[in-house]
């Protein structure tokens, strides 16, 4: 039986594939189509889910008629047709019957049948799902359930949203650059003003204004400049809004496994106080609305819970090159890209579509830059042998690993690696398992060759399109930028 997870018809569409109750294929739309966040699902990637058979069922991230009666409520107009998805498949030729199910409850279960858990409190946050912007579940065997939930159009990822576009980038795809803004401002100096103007009650965790149609009215007499104190008084309110939701999530639901879930799941900063409250945190790799194709289906089907999951479940370029070939070059050249095995389920690129680069040395950061043409303020992250992190990195309680690069931590000795640091000391680091792979085995040649533990990890893409997804798009970025790609 094949059984596909869909996303789509919002931003960065997604399609999961479970052939007999196994999650053999995920991807982005993104990444076939070469449009960034792709909204909707592209001929090519439903081609590539059908190479393992044509679906039987299809189980959709959301309820769509709840989605269009939120939009009329909030001035968007009637969108009954728009929202029908049935059409809406029809037209990529996905035929099979199709079930809907909740919004948030496709992020929760996605994120506890991913789990290791047995229990746990699950927490999800994101702009908004049908109504729903934050719930709060608890988790036992194969059941969830629902104890508390904050409707639109109270949210605290809309808020995020929103003053992202206020400081003149786009909102629902710039949040990450806002939030490495952050530490070049002084947050004392707007967060009072920000909580006072938007935030109702940290207690029940209410807005005062509705955030969906933007901010850009907010306080006029802001000017560019201010940008990063904008930036760093947004962090300091939603991680002060963050850690109120994390006790209330404690206090309803006892456990110490704690699941979070949701687009708000990527902010790295924030996620150094759950160890706070719970013993263990586990993220999926891919906690937004595109990992929602996986999740839509295990809240179906929690029989098919998945134990150590493995985020590389994409296009599979296999390999030619010996690692040995690879460290050799990065020791003459200092930088290149790797494009191999599967691609990446998730936002961030784990070693199957990176760019390496030395992380020592003063100007490697420039270098990356000049070839990732982004912002100079923006650090790097580093990639460690798991084994190691301590000795280089100050970890955030509760956090043992961060495989997935999903918290950052102070490194001990910032001086030696300012490529991988930021200006507040932190970086968002990536544990690598000893899990055999061949990213693995590379930085533990790396090491052996040089003492040095860590490589710095970006991903593989040309500026403003979606990562590297197969040879064709490796080609494109050695001629572009003229940086060697190792397959
Ligand atoms: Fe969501």
């Amino acid at each position: 039986m094949i059984v596909w997870g869909i996303s789509g018809n919002s931003h960065d569409a997604a399609i999961a594939v479970f052939q007999h109750g196994e999650l053999v294929f995920a991807s982005h739309s993104e990444r076939y189509s070469g449009i960034k966040n792709d909204r909707n699902l592209c001929r090519d990637l439903v081609m590539a889910a059908k190479r393992y058979g044509n679906p039987d069922k299809v189980y959709w991230y959301e309820r769509p008629f709840l989605k269009t009666l939120r939009q009329w409520y909030a001035g968007q107009g009637w969108k009954r047709r728009d929202n029908d998805i049935e059409i809406y498949m029809a037209r990529y030729e996905i035929n099979a019957s199709v079930e809907y199910v909740d919004h948030h409850l496709s992020h929760a279960a996605g994120g506890y049948f991913t789990s290791n858990f047995e229990e746990a409190c699950i927490v999800v946050v994101d702009a908004i799902g049908e109504w729903d912007t934050a719930t709060i579940w608890e988790a036992k065997g194969d059941k969830l359930k629902k104890k508390w939930s904050l409707r639109y159009p109270h949210s605290i990822g809309l808020f995020y949203s929103a003053m992202t576009q206020r400081v003149g980038l786009k909102p629902n795809e710039d949040e990450y650059i806002l939030m490495g803004m952050a530490a070049y401002g002084d947050k004392t100096k707007l967060t009072f003003d920000i909580s006072h103007d938007f935030i109702d009650n940290y207690g029940n965790l209410k807005f005062i204004r509705n955030c969906h149609r933007g901010v850009q009215d907010w306080r006029p007499d802001l000017a560019v400049k201010d940008s990063f104190e904008i930036a760093a008084g947004v962090q300091d309110v939603y991680e002060d809004y963050f850690t109120h939701l994390l006790i209330k999530a404690k206090k309803l639901v006892n456990s110490n496994n704690l699941v979070l879930m949701g687009g708000c799941a990527l902010n790295c900063l924030a996620n150094r106080h759950t160890g706070d409250y719970f013993e263990n945190t586990w993220i999926m790799p891919n906690p937004g609305d595109a990992g929602s194709a996986v999740g839509a289906v295990l809240a179906k089907h929690p029989e098919w819970k998945i134990n150590n999951f493995n985020p590389y479940l994409g296009y599979d370029m296999g390999y030619r090159t010996p690692n040995e070939e690879i460290v050799n070059y990065l020791e003459n050249n200092k930088i290149c890209g790797v494009a191999r095995g599967r691609a990446e389920f998730g936002p961030r690129a784990l070693g199957n579509r990176s760019l390496l680069a030395d992380p020592r040395g003063e100007n490697i950061k420039e270098k990356v830059n000049e070839i990732k043409q982004r912002q100079q303020f923006r650090p790097f992250a580093p990639a460690i042998l798991e084994e190691l992190v301590d000795e280089y990195f100050i970890m955030p309680r509760g956090w043992s690993d961060s495989r997935y690069m999903q918290v950052v931590a102070n490194l001990r000795n910032p001086e030696l690696y300012p490529a991988i640091v930021h200006r507040d000391g932190s970086s968002r680091v990536q544990t690598v398992p000893k899990d055999g792979s061949l990213f693995r085995q590379l930085l533990e040649m790396w090491y052996a060759r040089t003492g040095c533990p860590m490589l710095l990890n970006t991903s593989l893409n040309i500026k403003g399109q979606p990562m590297v997804n197969d040879h064709a798009d490796a080609k494109n970025f050695e001629r572009h930028y003229g940086v060697k790609v190792f397959n």
